[in-house]
């Protein structure tokens, strides 16, 4: 009876400060903030109707998007490769061809128009001395809301139904932060080298390694400092830090260089599992690895319930 009334007391306590302790003290750490699920009401919706037909037209030329950004997809390279790109901008603008599934039309919409404001920048760019490097579209000559639900709706034409979670990270993360555990840097994948002779690919190597420095050079100054890797970034903070984070960098972290990457929420989810992923790439073996331990107990535990049987047999 003792024993019984010590493990009530201990389970009482233990799921005291499972339940109330702790979660208080997180509270009390940890400030919470609005989360409004990856929705940006704070961003007017689209007014008009796109037509992606005219889209095309126009983010092909008159909006100019071309001059920095390509579209792989349509087969449209990138007008210069991710260094001389961040010699200019400070840093790499991103291939457009998965964009209309991966970031909110809303966003979108409003990226064209006023970039600043929709990346919640308006802190670091003030337009007066300091200036965003991609410029807000300034109209065609028509109707300049309809042109930019027309380029909204192109985007959103030539966009794969499912991104792979691995091209969410590298179009809406990868050209600011690396992920040592995915061998991503913000220029691209590190070349694989095996042997132990020096080969050509380790030639490669070294180039790559230099060209990744010197985009992380120009990458911090344009950001005030080179963005952390993101590998264990999702062990480390909470997975509501993280969403809240993302969804509004600036609610986390006051007066933040990051801007709002503007993802949706499926979009988001992607970029989580690939940092899951990456950030733990022994998971799945280990939860393959499950059945087959409590397979060796269930054995293990019959073969001793017989041996004891039989010994117990003898002594009677
Ligand atoms: C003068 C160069 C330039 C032009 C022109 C330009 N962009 Fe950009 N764009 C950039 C740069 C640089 C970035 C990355 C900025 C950053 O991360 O701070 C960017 C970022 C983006 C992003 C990613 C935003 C995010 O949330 O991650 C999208 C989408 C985009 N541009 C679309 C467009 C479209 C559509 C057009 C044409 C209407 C266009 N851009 C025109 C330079 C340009
Ligand atoms: C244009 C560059 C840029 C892009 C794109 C970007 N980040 Fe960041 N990120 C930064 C910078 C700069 C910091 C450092 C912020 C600071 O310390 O103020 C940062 C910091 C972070 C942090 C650490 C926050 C902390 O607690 O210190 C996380 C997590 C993060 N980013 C996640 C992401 C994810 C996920 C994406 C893609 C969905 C992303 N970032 C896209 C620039 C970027």
């Amino acid at each position: 009876m003792k024993e019984l009334k010590i493990l009530a007391v201990l389970v009482f306590f233990t799921l005291l400060t499972y339940w109330g302790i702790e979660p208080f003290a997180y509270s009390k750490m940890h400030k919470s903030v609005a989360y409004t699920d990856f929705v940006y009401s704070d961003l007017p919706a689209l007014a008009k109707v796109g037509d992606a037909k005219r889209g095309e037209v126009l983010v092909k030329g008159a909006g100019a998007c071309l001059g920095c950004h390509g579209i792989k997809s349509q087969g449209l390279l990138p007008p210069m490769g991710p260094n001389a790109a961040a010699a200019s901008f400070g840093v790499n603008p991103p291939d457009l061809s998965d964009v209309g599934t991966l970031f909110d039309q809303r966003f979108l919409a409003e990226l064209i128009k006023n970039p600043v404001k929709a990346l919640m920048l308006e802190h670091k760019f003030d337009g007066k001395t300091k200036f965003f490097p991609m410029p807000a579209f300034a109209g065609a000559g028509g109707d300049k809301n309809q042109e930019v639900a027309d380029m909204v709706a192109y985007l959103k034409s030539i966009a794969p139904k499912d991104v792979s979670a691995k091209d969410a990270f590298t179009v809406s993360c990868g050209r600011c932060h690396a992920n040592r555990y995915g061998d991503w840097t913000q220029i691209g994948f590190v070349p694989k080298t095996k042997s132990n002779i020096i080969t050509n690919k380790d030639v490669d190597l070294l180039k790559f390694k230099i060209k990744t420095a010197e985009y992380q050079a120009d990458l911090a100054k344009y950001m005030g400092k080179l963005p952390p890797d993101l590998s264990i970034m999702i062990r480390a903070r909470s997975e509501d830090f993280m969403k809240t984070f993302v969804e509004n960098p600036g609610s986390q972290l006051k007066g933040t260089a990051m801007p709002r990457v503007g993802l949706t929420k499926e979009g988001y989810k992607k970029v989580k599992s690939y940092l899951e992923e990456t950030g733990d790439p022994s998971k799945s073996a280990r939860e393959a690895l499950g059945p087959w331990v409590i397979g060796f107990f269930v054995i293990f535990t019959i073969l001793a319930l017989l041996w004891k049987r039989s010994i117990w047999k003898e002594l009677h």
